[in-house]
């Protein structure tokens, strides 16, 4: 059976997109839509068998089996109802919206559509991220406290990247801090209980909102992480650190997509770990991809559902109300705001 997907947006995203599914004997496009006549060239050159659209409407017209949003966050409405309305299982990039309610709806819709909902966390399905809980199983015990550092000078003018982060609310959060927070819930097998945090914007930022964040968290298994997330650092050159220490060790992980080593309590040196070679953004992509595929053809559970997401996207509404109130928020505060069903528990969210 091959999954035939229509791919909504056709930027920068949708590029790897392409080829991953290029590459998945499982799937093929028949649909690509997107209201830029020169996005729409550009896939058709790449996907001349497939239908192009500006309209949504093709959702429900051509022969289909899922839906990819590789669209911006703001604005999924009218793509959420149409795949809803036609049965069709969703992947979704993150973050699925940039509003915690809003999510929530596009939750409650798909339930009740009774249509699958997965978000493209990759970065859980990297090796990096796998090996790690071996790591804390076999070698230095379990995390009890973290700190997690993304530098980066992100120039968001860069012909390749995005450009509406340049403009949006909290662009660090919504778009980066979310893969972030996320990864965080997966490897503590954890929620979070407190959030303190500050955003705020350099005098060089190129962003007309906050691109930086610093953020204590505090997680129900007593795990705290120091959190800093720069989109506007001082300098050009990237850097990442995730340092885990343990009961019996340090866990150190150098870049986002690899770099993984390890030292026991009495170590004088860290030793490192080897991983399979990788291509960033690819490997991780195929790895989002295939488990779609498998909970489509019914062989695996869905993986990083939307109901499962909404709980990393509210450490994102709590990060904000704690930087606008200036005072550490308890998670359990926004639960006033009512909760759509019950959350997923940790040891179901992921790959
Ligand atoms: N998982 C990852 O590592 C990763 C990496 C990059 C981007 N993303 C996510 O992918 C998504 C897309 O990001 P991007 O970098 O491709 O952005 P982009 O701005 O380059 O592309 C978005 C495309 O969507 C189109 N679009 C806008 N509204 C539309 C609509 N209503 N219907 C159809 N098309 C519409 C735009 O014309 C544009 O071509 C975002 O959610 C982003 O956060 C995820």
């Amino acid at each position: 059976m091959t999954i035939r997907i229509i791919l909504v947006g056709l930027g920068a995203r949708a590029q790897f997109w392409m080829r991953v599914i290029r590459d998945n004997p499982d799937c093929t496009i028949v649909g690509m839509i997107d209201p830029s006549e020169a996005a729409r060239e550009r896939a058709k050159a790449q996907w001349p068998e497939a239908v192009a659209s500006a309209d949504l409407s093709i959702i429900a017209q051509i022969e289909a089996d899922a839906v990819l949003l590789s669209t911006p966050p703001g604005g999924r409405e009218a793509q959420m109802e149409a795949a809803c309305r036609a049965k069709l299982p969703i992947l979704a990039e993150k973050p699925l919206a940039d509003d915690v309610a809003l999510a929530a709806r596009y939750v409650a819709m798909a339930e009740e559509a009774g249509v699958p909902l997965m978000v493209g966390l990759n970065f859980r399905f990297l090796d990096v991220t796998q090996r790690t809980f071996r790591l804390f199983a076999e070698d230095v015990g379990q995390p009890e406290f973290g700190r997690f550092t993304y530098e980066r000078w992100r120039d968001g003018r860069l012909a390749r990247l995005n450009k509406y982060p340049l403009t949006m609310d909290q662009p660090m959060l919504w778009e980066q801090s979310i893969h972030h927070f996320d990864l965080m819930r997966y490897v503590y097998r954890a929620e979070p209980v407190e959030i303190y945090a500050k955003t705020f914007n350099p005098s060089w930022s190129m962003y007309a909102d906050d691109a930086n964040v610093s953020a204590l968290i505090t997680f129900d298994n007593g795990v705290i992480v120091n959190y800093q997330g720069l989109w506007q650092s001082g300098w050009q050159e990237p850097g990442f650190t995730w340092r885990h220490d343990c009961t019996g060790g340090v866990v150190m992980q150098g870049d986002q997509f690899g770099q993984l080593s390890f030292a026991r309590h009495g170590d004088a040196q860290l030793t490192p770990v080897g991983l399979p070679p990788y291509e960033q953004w690819y490997h991780d992509a195929v790895a989002v991809l295939a488990a779609f595929v498998a909970a489509l053809k019914g062989e695996a559970e869905l993986k990083c559902s939307g109901r499962d997401h909404l709980s990393s996207l509210r450490m994102i509404e709590a990060a904000i109300l704690s930087s606008t109130e200036g005072r550490a928020v308890r998670c359990a505060e926004l639960d006033t705001v009512p909760r759509v069903g019950a959350a997923q528990t940790p040891a179901s969210a992921g790959s």
